[in-house]
């Protein structure tokens, strides 16, 4: 790998614009810790669950109050419903829910939702 390849790399993990889609459990400690290195958006399908989230507090207590407002005053994270919010996004990280049927088959009609988004 040569220095031209090496700085391209460079340029283009400073690009980055993360969507994590999903803010339960799973996506919001992750948009949270992404935030903290990488310019993020989190997107939820669930107004109540973003507007509570932009107010500083997690109900399912993944991420301390204290971690997400230091996300969200020192990093810039912010959480949406809305699809503009994340059209310039270039990397999308999908943490919908996948629940199994009664074989233990996942139900990926969530993960299909999305990915038509
Ligand atoms: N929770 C765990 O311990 C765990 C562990 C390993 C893997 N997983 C996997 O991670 C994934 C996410 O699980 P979770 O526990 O975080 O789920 P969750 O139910 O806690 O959160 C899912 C979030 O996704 C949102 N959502 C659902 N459909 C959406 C859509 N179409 N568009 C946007 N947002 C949507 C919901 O509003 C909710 O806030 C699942 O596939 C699960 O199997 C979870």
């Amino acid at each position: 790998m040569n220095w031209f390849n090496i700085k391209k790399i460079i340029k283009e993990i400073n690009d980055f614009k993360i969507c994590v889609i999903g803010l339960g459990y799973v996506g919001l400690p992750l948009a949270r810790l992404f935030s903290t290195k990488y310019d993020t958006v989190g997107f939820d399908m669930n107004q109540s669950r973003v507007d509570a989230l932009n107010a500083g507090h997690d109900a399912t207590m993944e991420v301390s109050d204290v971690l997400l407002q230091d996300a969200i005053k020192n990093h810039g994270f912010k959480c949406s419903t809305r699809l503009d919010d994340i059209r310039d996004c270039n990397i999308y990280i999908v943490a919908v829910p996948t629940p199994v049927d009664e074989n233990n088959r996942p139900d990926l009609k969530p993960l299909w939702g999305q990915a038509k988004l």
